[in-house]
Order: C-alpha cells, then structure tokens, then sequence
C-alpha cells in the first residue's frame, strides 16, 4: 500500500472506532469494534493496485481477505464504496460495514471533512473519466446523507463534531482505543 493510502486507512479507522464506540455505549448497539478496526484498516487494501489496473478496490479487496480465510472483513470491504441496498435501507439496523463506508466517507486523503466535500472531490477526480459515473456518485452522496442522518440521532455528537475531535486529538490513537 501506498504510505498516504496507509495514513488514509488510519484516519477511517479512527473515526470509525469513535462512532462506533458512542453507538456501543450510548444507544444499546452491539458493533464488533474489531471488527471494525481490522475492515477499516484494510479497506483499501488493493486501491494501490487499482490505480493501475482499473479494477474495482471495494470488489477486488473483499475478494482477497475471502481468499484469505476473513469472510466476515471481506464484507466489510466490499461495501466500503457502496453498502448494499439492504444495509443502506435498514432501519435501525447499523452495521459494522456501514460504519466503516461512513468513516471513509468523512476522510479526503488524510483530513476530516464533511461529506459534501469528500464527494465535491470525487467528483471533480472521477466525473467524466467513467461513463454514467456522475449520476452514480450522487446516488452514493444521497445515501450517505441518510446514513449520517440515523447515525448522528443515536447520538449526541453531530457530524462537525468529528472534525473537532479529531482536531482536538480527543480521538484516541489505534494503540489506546479503549478496547
Ligand atoms: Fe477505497
């Protein structure tokens, strides 16, 4: 992996664990937060790889860690861009792949953000280059939208309060998580 590819997957992972963990203590969830961890760090286990080959990271990855003998992260992986429509739709049901897909999507390289500009800069990288690609990135924004929205109503941070923590060093290194 590429290191900046590396530091990425250790922010997602970060932030991952924080939601997560507020979702575990606060509202009654029971989320594998090793789970968590370990899909979060290798989600873009073949994205260094893709870059040349084009192939697609989320279906290559998860192929891989099955490969491997980790069903159970390879799942994690494969929905990392996209949850499937089952898990996008469930209600309440919050899932350790949809949080790892969530923090993915609140991480641009190596930096916090909102996820309108996390999806602006998809945009602006991958529109044009793949047909039919704009429309679908504005289907994965708007689920995301929705995902953040049951997210941050189980519990008392808001989405720009992630930025904060993280700023604050208030996120706790992957060595210290509490677990
Ligand atoms: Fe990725």
């Amino acid at each position: 992996m590429l290191p900046n590819i590396v530091r990425h997957s250790e922010l997602v992972t970060r932030v991952a664990l924080l939601i997560a963990g507020k979702l575990n203590r606060d509202a009654g969830f029971h989320l594998d937060l090793t789970l968590i961890e370990a899909g979060a760090l290798l989600h873009d286990i073949t994205k260094t790889m893709s870059i040349q080959t084009r192939e697609n990271h989320a279906r290559t990855g998860g192929e891989l860690l099955a490969s491997l003998g980790y069903p159970a992260v390879a799942e994690v992986v494969r929905q990392h861009i996209r949850l499937d429509p089952a898990q996008a739709s469930a209600v309440p049901v919050i899932s350790e792949a949809a949080l790892v897909n969530y923090a993915d999507k609140r991480v641009k390289h190596e930096e916090v953000v909102g996820i309108e500009e996390r999806f602006c800069d998809v945009l602006k990288r991958y529109a044009g280059k793949f047909a039919d690609l704009e429309d679908h990135i504005q289907e994965v924004f708007i689920e995301t939208q929705h995902l953040e929205e049951k997210i941050f109503s189980l519990i008392d941070i808001s989405p720009e309060d992630i930025n904060e923590m993280v700023e604050a060093g208030t996120i706790p290194r992957l060595a210290d998580n509490g677990r």
